[in-house]
């Protein structure tokens, strides 16, 4: 079927295309029935070329996530640096070892109806603008046979006038070659037109991509002052008035300001709007206002534009800390790489909407988009959501850290994607700080180090006054000798909570927080004896222990920075390494096949709460009851051995009783970096049966109560959604929590069942993981094992609205199903 674009009424009777329309801007995903070759061919950007036998696919789309997962594909020698090693040696999923590396070709045909108001460059005539949310990588876009232009950094956001490339009604072709290297990143990175591709058809008078800039300013409870800079494109030099109201979060208009201007090209107009008691937005109460603004010519409507905002203030103050909405807070964050596991990195809002939402929970407020600029459609849930931002562009500059990556481009081109970066972006209220960069190679270079991050910065107070600028920095030996670091507005620094006193003292702007820390690792489910702290040990199995001793040589446990946060007021929060497990990197495993994935999550790849979640939660989320115990219960075997018992909970204290039995009262204490933060059991001898936990307030009143059991046989499955129904629009998923219990319903945590997914109705599979960072079974199949007794499933809606069903078979179990519903 062919798009047809510009006949508004057709457009609303396609079932599935996704259409913003404003007045008399159309706006059009471009996301069915693209043609894709998997390798070169490079007459594919000519109008004739026979795509027949290319395979039909839908965009977003991640080419290389169905894999197969191989040990050979962008595995290299190498010596990793930041992991201290000394020697070179051969290192395999370092970026997932799946097939994202080589050529891919895309290919749209689209029809023009009403072509004669869009013949090249006409005055009078329709803008035709492509927008891509970004190209994974080196993209190269054609339209009707003439290169349009070309993208080289993947995650870069970008758009091109198409409107003289337009040169017939019917058949138009747009081709896009794209292109990733070996060596050119350290994580998974996807490949392929892995976020949206816009269609955006303005008249001759409009306000272009990323046209208005909005910051608000003088904010209190009870007032605020909107500033709205909105550019016009004009062709003539007519009288143009734009009107702009302002929407409350009620949907109220509660602002309203014309202004007459005379356009000859690109005009900028300011409005500025006094607000009254605005409603702040806040992580705890992300309120969310819209300035709607239209363009009139002589009367005619020209164009509507949407600036959706949030009014808070946002103040960094040496020695003091930050401050929002003039409360003083730290951040609670998490750093986040962009892969959404089984889903890879085709980007799907209720994929990332599921991740914020466990992070809520978990009493997380803040992300970092590490290391590279986030999809739009993570940005707008964090508006929506409640969660500060800081948005990072590089993980290099012109030092390498990969034979192929950014560094080949920051001459040409880094200007341009820090700008469109900040242009993109700058309206969004959950963006707190602007990252140039993370572990930058040239924290080592006195001059040019101290030049670039000039150079970059400047660029974010150019483009966006309002807003400092940090990096993540992790040299500090460098950084005290050098220049990077007292160049930046605000330092970050990853993984030093032993030295923080030492760079708060050194460094002139005195405002400090964790960029990056803990990276603990661990593996959901698997324990190890004895608990001892171990930085960077490995065992056969492949896997980590949960006790959350384990860390890299470089890194450290969760309390040792949870300490430094609460001892040093100056400290402005942190940024955990990483909120989920991630494709690649898999430390401390790397050159141990099959490892492939990450182990520094604190939920697993299938999105899964590891026993760490639990500990960030006691302490992010005090408010709502934590009381976790590990490990689990069911150890045959080990009858008679020690096996300690830790419990996370925002309770001060708890008894532990086995069987009855009890092991004592424990409170946390000051005594070490972990009594303060866990309670811990470490002499307990493993018995089957009960695990009993009661947790005691301060003034020592029994509040709470939770019982363990060891597990029997595997008997059934517990099948979870999160979410019961979801929109039949044929892209909103719901993760299916699948567990694999006894006859009493207590987990099974050794299982390691095939299980088998069928799926009926309004519905279709999409994908599963286990969470097993060395698990080769390809995602999109429909069966799994599951890891230590779970995994999650994931099934998407179709565009017919109903019921759809899940059904999980595994030999020796009983069945489960599980339905939900899809509306429109
Ligand atoms: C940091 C780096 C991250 C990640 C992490 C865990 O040093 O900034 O990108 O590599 O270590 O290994």
């Amino acid at each position: 079927m062919k798009h047809k674009l510009f006949l508004l009424l057709f457009l609303l009777t396609i079932a599935g295309v996704n259409l913003s329309v404003f007045g008399v801007r159309h706006e059009v995903l471009l996301e069915k029935n693209w043609k894709f070759l998997k390798g070169d061919s490079p007459e594919a950007s000519q109008i004739a070329f026979n795509d027949g036998k290319w395979q039909t696919v839908t965009v977003p789309h991640d080419w290389a996530i169905y894999g197969p997962f191989d040990k050979n594909i962008d595995a290299y020698k190498s010596k990793i640096t930041q992991n201290n090693e000394t020697k070179e040696t051969m290192k395999t999923g370092r970026t997932g070892s799946l097939p994202f590396v080589g050529v891919g070709w895309y290919r749209l045909k689209f029809d023009v109806p009403d072509f004669k108001s869009v013949t090249a460059g006409s005055t009078g005539g329709k803008k035709v603008t492509l927008l891509f949310d970004g190209a994974m990588s080196h993209a190269q876009v054609w339209v009707n046979g003439q290169l349009v232009g070309n993208w080289p950094y993947g995650y870069s956001s970008f758009h091109f006038d198409i409107t003289p490339f337009l040169t017939r009604a019917k058949g138009n072709v747009l081709a896009v070659r794209l292109e990733n290297l070996e060596n050119q990143s350290r994580w998974y990175p996807g490949a392929g037109l892995y976020r949206n591709v816009h269609l955006i058809v303005n008249e001759d008078t409009y306000i272009p991509v990323w046209g208005t800039y909005l910051t608000t300013t003088g904010v209190s409870a009870e007032q605020a002052t909107v500033n709205l800079k909105t550019t016009v494109v004009d062709p003539e030099k007519s009288i143009l008035n734009v009107e702009t109201e302002i929407i409350d979060p009620t949907g109220k208009s509660v602002s309203k300001a014309i202004a007459k201007i005379e356009g000859l090209n690109n005009k900028l107009v300011v409005q500025i709007f006094n607000l009254k008691n605005p409603d702040l937005w806040s992580p705890e109460k992300p309120s969310l206002y819209t300035a709607v603004t239209n363009v009139y010519r002589d009367k005619q409507l020209k164009d509507t534009y949407s600036t959706r905002f949030g009014i808070r203030s946002v103040k960094f103050e040496p020695e003091k800390g930050f401050f929002l909405n003039g409360q003083l807070r730290k951040f609670k964050g998490v750093c986040l790489h962009h892969d959404q596991g089984p889903i890879g990195t085709a980007i799907n809002v209720s994929a990332l909407r599921r991740q914020l939402l466990i992070l809520k929970d978990m009493g997380c407020d803040a992300i970092r988009t590490s290391h590279n600029p986030p999809a739009p459609e993570l940005l707008n849930l964090c508006d929506e959501l409640g969660f500060m931002v800081m948005d990072e562009a590089f993980d290099e500059w012109k030092r390498p850290k990969v034979q192929n990556g950014y560094h080949l481009f920051f001459d040409e081109w880094a200007e341009k994607d820090m700008v469109n970066l900040i242009h993109r972006d700058r309206n969004h209220p959950s963006i707190v700080l602007w990252s140039i960069g993370n572990e930058i190679g040239e924290q080592g270079d006195t001059k040019e180090g101290a030049k670039r991050a000039e150079f970059l910065q400047n660029i974010c107070h150019r483009e966006d006054p309002t807003r400092l600028v940090t990096a993540g920095m992790n040299r500090l030996g460098d950084d005290l000798k050098n220049e990077v670091a007292p160049v930046v507005d605000v330092t970050g620094f990853n993984y030093k909570p032993m030295r923080y006193e030492k760079a708060y003292t050194k460094f002139p702007q005195r405002l400090i927080y964790g960029s990056e820390t803990a990276s603990t690792i661990s593996s959901r489910g698997v324990y190890k004896f004895p608990v001892v702290f171990d930085k960077g040990a490995t065992f056969d199995d492949i896997q980590v222990s949960s006790y959350d001793y384990s860390a890299c040589n470089w890194s450290q446990v969760p309390d040792d920075e949870f300490a430094k946060q609460d001892d040093l007021d100056y400290l402005m929060g942190e940024f955990v390494w990483t909120g989920f497990d991630y494709l690649g990197e898999p430390t401390p495993y790397d050159q141990f096949w099959p490892a492939h994935s990450s182990y520094f999550g604190i939920c697993d790849l299938a999105g899964l709460p590891k026993d760490r979640f639990y500990l960030y939660r006691s302490r992010w989320n005090p408010s709502k009851e934590t009381l976790h115990l590990l490990p689990h219960w069911t150890w045959p075997g080990r009858e008679g051995q020690v096996t300690p018992v830790f419990c996370y909970t925002n309770y001060p204290s708890a008894e532990l009783f086995v069987n009855g039995k009890s092991m004592g009262k424990k409170s946390k204490s000051k005594e070490t970096n972990q009594t303060r933060y866990r309670l811990m059991w470490n002499d307990v001898k493993y018995e089957p049966g009960t695990l009993r936990v009661v947790a005691y307030d301060l003034n020592g009143k029994q509040v709470a109560v939770k019982e363990f059991y060891t597990a029997g046989k595997p008997d059934h499955l517990e099948l979870v959604a999160d979410r019961s129904a979801i929109l039949a629009d044929g892209k909103e998923l719901a993760f299916v929590t699948v567990k694999v219990v006894d006859s009493k319903g207590n987990l099974c945590p050794d299982a390691d069942n095939l299980l088998k997914f069928k799926v009926s109705g309004s519905g279709k599979y999409r994908a599963a993981a286990n969470g097993d960072a060395t698990c080769l079974e390809p995602f999109h199949l429909p069966e799994m094992h599951v890891f230590k007794g779970m995994l999650t499933a994931v099934v998407q809606s179709t565009e017919k609205p109903g019921v759809m069903s899940l059904k999980v078979e595994g030999v020796g179990l009983k069945a489960a199903s599980i339905e939900v519903k899809t509306s429109k």
